[in-house]
């Protein structure tokens, strides 16, 4: 199945099982000042998920856009985009762990076609400081719907994610507790970040195994929770029973929920059977059509293309829900999103505007589930190219000050004056400068952290989002 056909499959599953399909949550959260944006297909079900009545009823079920605007830097690897969508299904008080577990086990064994042997999960280890048990009743249901596929899954107790890569998994191993940093799940993370009147609660996640080849060693030994992408988490499923009080305690809500989110993007790459999420329809024509206009193979540079596209897609989605670049808050995010994609091109030699097909491409691609990028082209595509013209003028400024370094030697305060008077990137100085035959002083990174701690140091006080033009 691909990507759209795993989106389709999954809103028509659960409004076969009763849940009511809502209409998706902006980017931008209206109601919800403590996030810049939308992370999580629950963020908008808050109030209903500490008591209020939901017009729609007690099931519920959408595909949600999510940005996560912490993994830019992650962003280039097989797995990191940050945009993504969240498949989501809630009980608001109705079924709970047996409903739940079997049917996204269901959907990805008996629908998406996975593979049963590759999935594993894990589960709550319980906390007995905060008197929270050991989910053993989900552990129990896990074991019962792996049976009936003739899978006898093993449990292990292991603990923190360190301990996991310590330990690696065992023969026969299957159902994996952790404690909770792992499977612990509110807006603000763990058990302890849990924000004051939040609902939260303990998770089940659900992994698919790639196999050994996919493996890094420099991650310790392979076990669900760790990064070294044997494993990949792609599914969610929160029994939101519990709500954060002041004291730091944790209150048994009236109603217990259940949360889930499972990441499109990733349940796709499971089904293609590879790890790799910038392969799935989503996102490979995308990358293809980079491919093409820059002459540079995804063989050859995938962390350029997976950014220059993941970044796109990002900011296409922001500007469709109105966000505009800018110096504070989401326009921020969104101008970053936008001069790292163009800086990104740049390097691989796609130096002349190249938006509008990739605008286009992208819209089509969303165009049956969320058709508001069509209808919005024109203004989308605006939006962006005003902002590519607004950087291309950097960039030019940059090269024609940079020139002037002609027949010295390019320091890192220099490098730090380009970016700071002329919002020219500091690794594009770098290179840059390579292409121009001016010499780069060795100790540069240094002398640029430096300066740039000391200017920091001058503007302490002045907003967090304010400090830097984005680059
Ligand atoms: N809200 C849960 C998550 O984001 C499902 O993982």
């Amino acid at each position: 199945m691909d990507a759209h056909d795993i989106r389709s499959s999954f809103l028509q599953f659960q409004r076969d099982r009763g849940h009511a399909q809502i209409t998706r949550a902006s980017l931008t959260p209206k109601h919800d000042p403590s996030t810049l944006f939308t992370g999580s297909g629950m963020q908008a079900l808050l109030p209903y998920l500490l008591g209020q009545e939901h017009p729609d009823g007690h099931r519920l079920v959408d595909s949600q856009p999510c940005l996560r605007a912490q993994d830019i830097e992650n962003v280039g690897d097989n797995r990191h985009t940050t945009f993504f969508e969240m498949l989501g299904n809630w009980s608001l008080g109705d079924y709970f762990k047996e409903q739940q577990i079997r049917w996204f086990f269901e959907f990805l064994v008996d629908v998406v076609g996975l593979d049963p042997a590759r999935i594993s999960v894990t589960c709550f280890i319980g906390d007995a400081e905060h008197g929270i048990p050991r989910d053993d009743e989900a552990a129990s249901i896990w074991q019962r719907v792996f049976a009936e596929k003739g899978i006898e899954a093993g449990i292990a107790s292991i603990g923190s994610q360190a301990d996991g890569d310590a330990r690696g998994v065992r023969e026969g191993e299957r159902i994996f507790f952790y404690d909770s940093t792992e499977n612990w799940w509110s807006r603000g993370g763990d058990l302890f970040t849990t924000p004051l009147g939040d609902p939260c609660g303990p998770d089940s996640e659900v992994f698919y195994d790639f196999g050994p080849d996919h493996h890094d060693p420099a991650f310790g030994l392979a076990h669900p929770a760790s990064d070294s992408g044997k494993f990949m988490e792609i599914g969610n499923q929160v029994f939101m029973q519990y709500r954060r009080e002041l004291d730091g305690s944790f209150t048994p809500l009236e109603q217990r929920n259940v949360d889930f989110g499972g990441g499109l993007e990733r349940i796709a790459a499971a089904s293609l059977g590879t790890p790799d999420v910038y392969r799935i329809s989503l996102l490979a024509p995308i990358v293809e059509t980079l491919e093409r206009l820059s002459g540079t193979s995804y063989a050859d540079d995938p962390h350029s293309l997976r950014i220059i596209a993941d970044h796109l897609r990002g900011a296409v989605f922001l500007a469709s829900d109105g966000v505009r670049p800018s110096n504070k808050e989401q326009g921020y995010v969104m101008r970053r999103l936008l001069r790292r994609a163009i800086r990104t091109a740049y390097g691989i030699g796609l130096r002349d505007s190249f938006f509008g097909a990739v605008v286009d491409q992208i819209a089509g691609l969303y165009e049956d589930a969320f058709p508001e990028l069509a209808d919005r082209r024109d203004e989308i595509l605006e939006v962006l190219l005003r902002e590519e013209a607004s950087f291309r003028r950097t960039l030019q400024a940059g090269l024609k000050a940079l020139r002037g370094f002609e027949g010295r030697t390019l320091t890192g305060a220099d490098v730090f004056l380009l970016s700071d008077t002329h919002g020219f990137p500091r690794e594009l100085s770098v290179e840059e400068a390579e292409r121009l035959g001016i010499a780069v002083d060795a100790d540069w990174e240094l002398e640029y952290d430096s300066a740039l701690q000391a200017q920091r140091e001058r503007s302490r006080g002045s907003s967090r989002l304010q400090v830097a033009e984005p680059s």
